[in-house]
C-alpha cells in the first residue's frame, strides 16, 4: 500500500467528485463530514459513481440507482456486488489515500 498526498482543498460542504490520482480515476466523496474514495465506476453497467450522489452512507450510482455502501463497498440487499474502497486519512499536512501498488510497478521501482 503507498499512500498519496491529495493536492487539493477539501471544500466544507458535502461533495462528490472525480479525481485522478497516479493515474487512476477515483471518486471522491464528502458525506456527513466525512471522506471516502472508491472506484469511479460502476460494477453493474460502468455508470460514473462521481456522477452520483450520497444517501444514508451510500454512493447511489445515477444510471439505475445501485447502491453501494461507502464505508464497506458493498451493493444493497439484492445487488449481490461491491465497489472497492480505498483508505483516506487525515493528516496534519493533508489528506492521503492509499492506493495498492501494483505488482509490476513494485518490480521495476
Ligand atoms: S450502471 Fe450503475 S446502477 Fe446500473
Amino acid at each position: 500500500m503507498k499512500w498519496h498526498k491529495l493536492d487539493m482543498e477539501i471544500p466544507e460542504e458535502d461533495f462528490v467528485k472525480l479525481i485522478k490520482l497516479e493515474g487512476k480515476k477515483i471518486c471522491l466523496i464528502k458525506h456527513e463530514n466525512n471522506l471516502y474514495a472508491v472506484q469511479n465506476t460502476c460494477p453493474h453497467a460502468g455508470g460514473i459513481l462521481s456522477g452520483g450522489w450520497c444517501k444514508n452512507g451510500h454512493i447511489i450510482c445515477p444510471i439505475h440507482r445501485y447502491e453501494y455502501s461507502l464505508q464497506t463497498g458493498r451493493g444493497a440487499a439484492g445487488q449481490g456486488d461491491y465497489i472497492d474502497i480505498y483508505p483516506v486519512e487525515e493528516r496534519v499536512d493533508g489528506v492521503y489515500i492509499g492506493l495498492k501498488e501494483s505488482f509490476w510497478k513494485k518490480l521495476f521501482s
